[in-house]
């Protein structure tokens, strides 16, 4: 199963700091026995982060695509707003799940506003930007990815 990782941060695409997140989520997720197809760095604008999704989502035909950073209340922060302009139909419960499985650990949790979704066959879900964060995260979201890709090849409910 292959992934694309989009890293949105003004900072890190600017080389002003280092980007630890994107070596972290390529690490977990070829643990969890994911291919890692390509990670791309961008900066918090939102043109910018829709035609990297549209790519990895039309041209690669990635099933799965995880952006990290720009959930949170920042003036630049427009994650969320770019993946909505880009999903055809949204999959709230995987965000709730994110947030209700972390907030114990970290209250904060509550803060990130990322959302997710499906645009045609590819399933697209924000992470936030730290690598706590993101380790959590993706500790939520793991389990529940088996069932949801079995659904959209048709395997399932039909
Ligand atoms: N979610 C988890 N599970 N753990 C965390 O430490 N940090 C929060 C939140 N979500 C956090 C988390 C914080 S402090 C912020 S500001 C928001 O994610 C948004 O982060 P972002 O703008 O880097 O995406």
């Amino acid at each position: 199963m292959q992934v694309g990782i989009v890293t949105i941060s003004d900072s890190r695409s600017q080389g002003a700091r280092e980007d630890t997140t994107t070596p972290l989520i390529r690490r977990i997720m070829e643990v969890a026995g994911f291919e890692v197809s390509l990670a791309a760095l961008v900066p918090d604008e939102v043109e910018r982060i829709q035609s990297q999704l549209v790519t990895m989502a039309d041209q690669l035909r990635l099933p799965l695509i995880l952006t990290t950073g720009g959930t949170g209340f920042g003036p630049r922060d427009v994650t969320p707003e770019a993946t909505r302009r880009v999903i055809d139909r949204e999959v709230p419960g995987l965000p709730e799940a994110m947030r209700a499985a972390t907030a114990k650990q970290s209250p904060f949790a509550w803060l990130s506003r990322g959302t997710a979704g499906l645009r045609g066959r590819t399933l697209i879900v924000n992470l936030p930007g730290s690598p706590r964060a993101v380790e959590e995260c993706l500790g939520a979201l793991l389990p529940l990815l088996p069932h949801a890709f079995e659904m959209i090849d048709g395997r399932h409910h039909d």
